[in-house]
Parts: structure tokens; sequence; C-alpha cells
């Protein structure tokens, strides 16, 4: 029975219990009381009987005779004087006389209850002490019910914060279907969440470590190379140069992608998406051309003339993530191929489209194309963080971004956004 929880509903319920139990004893009371039917009828009916019952008793034994119950009970007080003395205060008007046994002779009045008598009026003692065993039971069984699944609740709690990411409480909470049950469930799901953040963080220390080891083991190679044959000094400088601009590209992705994982930014500006795609087109044309792959931006045939693909956002952002995806499609094209880039429209979403006619992914592989460092099979261009990058940019958009192997070859990868032409043509 510890906890401050189960004292605050104790103390709440006895004095809720007591007070309501004593305001209907105290109501009731001055109600009756007050009632003409019940006041009458002590005066017209009991009262005489009383006062001829006590002149009986007093005839036969004698005024020492009458119960103390007759002369001092709760509703009816008969009062005795000898004859010749004055009618007591607050009594009914009677003549009724009885000759004692010794030849005394004595009066009997009747005291008409007082409509307000403070003793009539204060509940018994037995009321209060009805309110807090009551209320001792009652806080018995809710701060039980309450108390232990907040226990729970604080153990998971503790134990989370001390390193046991893996704790989740709604298993502990058995049947209960309520606002704790909520509770545990809310707590279970940012539980996992932030287990995930870990875990992939951790994934990304490792893989990052790794990815830094074989630029480093080339670095050291190239400046002992040099120490032992300085007049190869010059091309031991050229790979130096070379691996030292490699690990600030990827310093750079890394610093996006840490950047991009803890923002919750809504970005606020407009980005006309299809002028924003056709200025990365001129981007890659160049080579593209040297390829020979063509690239052609179409937009559904449901989209209007004018068509400008609004959304709101970062629009470098945007830039890095639709530049990954082509960079890649262009990558992976064979000479004569062609890249088909599709605006499309669907109900509050514009959807770009990104098809190759290369490779395509291999199936087992498709699902972890957007892990950082991924990459696939004998791969050494990049370092895995593009995709990596661009889902994150896209998931900073409210948007996402899948990819499939398309069935006459190739891969496709298909990038929703919310649209928001409504508010950008009200806003021109
Ligand atoms: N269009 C594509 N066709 C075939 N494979 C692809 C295509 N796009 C991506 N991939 C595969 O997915 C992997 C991950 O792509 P991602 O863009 O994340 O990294 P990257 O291009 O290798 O390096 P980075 O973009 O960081 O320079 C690539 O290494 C490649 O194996
Ligand atoms: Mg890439």
């Amino acid at each position: 029975m510890k906890g401050r929880l189960f004292w605050k509903i104790f103390t709440a319920f006895c004095l809720v219990f007591s007070a309501q139990l004593a305001g209907l004893w105290t109501l009731f009371v001055v109600l009756e009381r007050n009632h003409p039917y019940w006041a009458d009828n002590l005066e017209r009916y009991a009262a005489p009987r009383l006062e001829q019952m006590a002149a009986a008793i007093i005839t036969h034994e004698g005024p020492q005779a009458i119960p103390a119950g007759l002369l001092n009970g709760p509703m009816t007080t008969l009062v005795i004087v000898p004859e010749g003395s004055r009618a007591p205060a607050g009594v009914r008007a009677t003549t009724t006389q009885a000759t004692a046994p010794d030849g005394r002779r004595w009066r009997i009045f009747y005291r008409l209850p007082r409509k307000f008598d403070k003793a009539s009026i204060a509940p018994p003692l037995i009321f209060y002490l009805s309110g807090i065993v009551s209320g001792l039971i009652f806080a018995a069984i809710l701060g039980l019910y309450l108390s232990l699944p907040i226990r729970a609740l604080r153990e998971g709690l503790d134990r989370f914060s001390r390193g046991d990411l893996g704790v989740r409480l709604a298993s502990r909470m058995g049947r209960r279907r309520d606002e704790i049950a909520d509770l545990a469930r809310d707590f279970d799901g940012m539980a996992e969440k932030v287990e995930q953040l870990v875990l992939s963080r951790s994934q990304l220390i490792d893989d990052m470590s790794h990815e830094l080891r074989s630029p480093l083991a080339r670095l050291q190679l190239a400046i002992a190379l040099a120490r032992q044959k300085p007049e190869g000094a010059v091309t031991a400088l050229d790979r130096i140069e070379q691996e030292a601009r490699r690990l600030d590209a990827m310093a750079g992705s890394l610093l996006t992608l840490s950047r991009l994982e803890s923002a919750s930014a809504s970005p606020e500006h407009f980005v006309h998406l299809r002028a924003l795609i056709e200025d990365i087109l001129a981007d890659v044309r160049f080579e593209s051309e040297a390829k020979n792959v063509r690239i052609d931006l179409s937009r559904h045939a449901s989209m209007p003339e004018g068509f400008h693909a609004d959304v709101t956002g970062d629009a470098e952002l945007l830039r890095r993530a639709f530049e990954n995806v082509l960079r890649n499609a262009l990558r992976f094209s064979p000479s004569g191929s062609v890249i088909g880039v599709t605006l499309s429209e669907e109900p509050e979403r514009i959807v770009v489209t990104i098809e190759d006619e290369g490779p395509g992914v291999a199936p087992d592989q498709i699902a972890r194309l957007f892990e950082p460092f991924h990459r696939g099979e004998g791969e050494t261009g990049g370092f895995g963080l593009g995709l990596a990058i661009a889902q994150r940019a896209v998931i900073v958009h409210e948007g996402s971004i899948e990819a499939e192997n398309r069935a006459q070859g190739g891969l496709r990868v298909r990038i929703t956004l919310p649209a928001r032409w409504e508010e950008a043509a009200a806003l021109s």
C-alpha cells in the first residue's frame, strides 16, 4: 500500500464518502423534521398517548418509574413537574395530571422536538467510519488498478534510460484497453524508432570506418612509395591528391546525410519541379551526349501544358536527390540507350519516374539500395551514399522513393512528392 497515488486516492475517497453520507443524513433529518405531516402527527397523536402512558405509570408506580427513554428520547421528551409549578417552555399545552401512590400530584407535559436540534442533525460517528472504510476499499482497488501499470511503465522507462533499448511494455499491460495501455503502446513505438535509429547510426559508423580504411591505406602506400623512390614522387603526389579529393567528397556526402538524418525541416519555398529537372538535364547533357545516351523528359498526358509541378521544399536538396538518381541511370546506361524521365500527377501528389535501359539491380539487392554505403557487386565508382541521401531528402519533403526492375530490363526509380500547386497558384 505504498505510493503517493494510493494515498491521494484514499484521502479523496474518504472525504467524498464521509461528506456524502453525513450530508445525506443531515438533509434527511432536516427534511423529515420540517415535514408538516411529521410535526402534526407527533403533536396530535403521539403526544397525548405518551402523556396518558406517563400518567398511568405515575398513578400506579410513581414518577420514578417512568423510563428514562421517555424523558430524554431523541424525539420524545416528557417533562414532569409537581402540581402548582409553572409549565416549562416549549411544551404542548395540556391538562394531563396524575396522582402518585404517595398522594403527590404531578403535571405531565410533552416537549415538542426542536426543528434544528444540533445533536440530532450531527451525523453519527458510524457514518464517518463507514466513509473511511469504503474509502479504504475503493482506494485499494483503484490504487492497485492504476499504480501497478504505472509502476511497470516507470520500470520500463528506467531500463530504457539505462540503455536497454529492447524493452517493450505493451505485453505487460495484459488485456487493458485504456489510456495507460495506449501510453505503453506509444512508448513501444518510440522505443522501436530510437532502437532503429541507434542501430542504423552504429551501422553507419561501422561502414564509415570500413570505407575510410582503403583510401587511407592507398594514401600510406603512395607516401611509402614516394619515400622509397623519390623520382616517382610526382606520380605518388597525384595519387595522394586523388585520394584526398575522394575522402573530401565522401566527408561532404556523409555530412549531408547526417544533417538530413536529424532534419525535420518542412521547407517553405516553392520549387518548380519541372524547371528544376530541366536544369539538371542541361547539366548532365554533356556527359550523356559523350556516352551516346538520350534523355527524354515527358509529362503524362493528364498534365496540362503549362504544368510546373510545384512542390514546397529546399531546391538544393531536391536537386541532389534527382541528380543522383539521374547520374546513376546515366552511369548504368549502355551506349545508344534512352533514359526516360516522366512527370505525372496523382491525387495531391507529383510523381517523377526515371527509367533506364541498363542492367537493373539483382532482385535481392533492391531492398538494400537505399542503405548508406550499399554498392553493387564490384562497384567502385561512388561511395554508395547517393541513394541514401536522395531517400532522406525525399522523406524530409514528406515524399517517398522506391526502385524496381523494369520488365524489359533496366531500373525504374519513382519519386513521389506532395503537390502544392493550389497554394502556388494562389500565391502567383
Ligand atoms: N540505375 C541503376 N542501375 C543499376 N544499378 C543501380 C542504379 N542506380 C543505383 N544502382 C546500384 O545502387 C548502388 C547504390 O547507388 P548510390 O547512388 O547510393 O551509390 P553510388 O552511385 O554507388 O555512389 P554515390 O552516389 O555515393 O556516388 C550503386 O552502387 C549501384 O550498384
Ligand atoms: Mg549514385
